[in-house]
């Protein structure tokens, strides 16, 4: 009998930047030009049914006349599509259409996407790199941001994921102008939560500029997704995989995601997530 060591001890730097802004997608098209991904050429780029006549069609159209190879992969839009069998139409699309190893997924739109397509990215092809441009508050305060990834199953919300960090993350404020009212609310609800657990000057700020942040003030909102992020980070950067400290970020979500999934998806995410706080 005997023993083979293997020595396989790693430094990892997945650092990477969150853009937040006004209609950044020429910015996008900028960085994938300047090598945001290195030397990637062919950009699959994900979102669902609503998002697609928003800005997904606008965003493939870009990356198409920026001379990239890529593909627009459409899925039913709502909580009830961020399955394995989701999951799997992607991928074998992916496949279909001949993408490997050398791809990159673009995400965009809400927390389903990002979330699904995020995982797709980490299992395709053993791991692709992965971007997500957010179009929701909730996205902007939750999902896009720090690396969780999902789907969800039968008995509960977000059981087979994987921690995976994009290399980029886009907020575009603009695209908070065409969500309904019920929608903000939802993602206020998870920024309302951040102001909970970490700043009580924020949450007056909130209180103070409720209206504006539902008129999506440029500047107002500029500053609650810079919160939002700022307050989620500092709790990621010291417990990425959540062994202890990232638990804090889950006030309201553990009751609140039972909430969601006996509502059978009636109720947003946030509108869940405010009856578990
Ligand atoms: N939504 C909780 C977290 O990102 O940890």
């Amino acid at each position: 009998m005997s023993t083979f060591n293997v020595e396989l001890k790693k430094v990892v730097d997945d650092s990477y930047d969150i853009e937040i802004g006004f209609s950044l997608e020429e910015k996008l098209i900028l960085d994938l030009k300047a090598g945001l991904v290195g030397n990637i050429k062919k950009y699959v780029v994900v979102t669902d049914s609503v998002v697609k006549d928003l800005y997904g069609e606008k965003i493939h159209k870009l990356i198409e006349t920026a001379g990239f190879k890529t593909d627009l992969i459409v899925f039913e839009a709502g909580e009830k599509s961020k399955t394995r069998e989701t999951k799997e139409y992607v991928e074998d699309t992916m496949l279909s259409k001949g993408y490997r190893r050398d791809c990159c997924i673009i995400a965009v739109g809400g927390g389903v996407v990002t979330d699904l397509a995020g995982f797709v990215a980490g299992t395709y092809g053993r791991g692709v790199p992965f971007i997500n441009y957010a179009t929701t508050l909730l996205a902007s305060a939750d999902a896009s941001v720090g690396g969780k990834t999902a789907v969800d199953t039968p008995l509960a919300t977000n059981l087979i994921g994987m921690f995976n960090q994009p290399q980029k993350v886009y907020i575009d404020i603009a695209a908070w102008k065409t969500l309904p009212k019920r929608q903000l609310s939802s993602g206020l609800a998870e920024t309302i939560k951040h102001a909970c657990l970490a700043s009580s000057d924020f949450f007056e700020y909130l209180e103070k500029n409720i209206d504006k942040i539902m008129a999506v003030d440029k500047d107002v909102c500029e500053k609650v997704a810079e919160e939002n992020c700022r307050i989620k980070y500092h709790v990621v950067m010291k417990d990425e995989r959540e062994s202890g400290l990232r638990e804090v970020l889950n006030l309201g979500h553990t009751v609140g995601r039972a909430i969601e999934t006996v509502s059978d998806y009636r109720l947003l995410h946030g509108e869940a997530l405010a009856i578990g706080m």
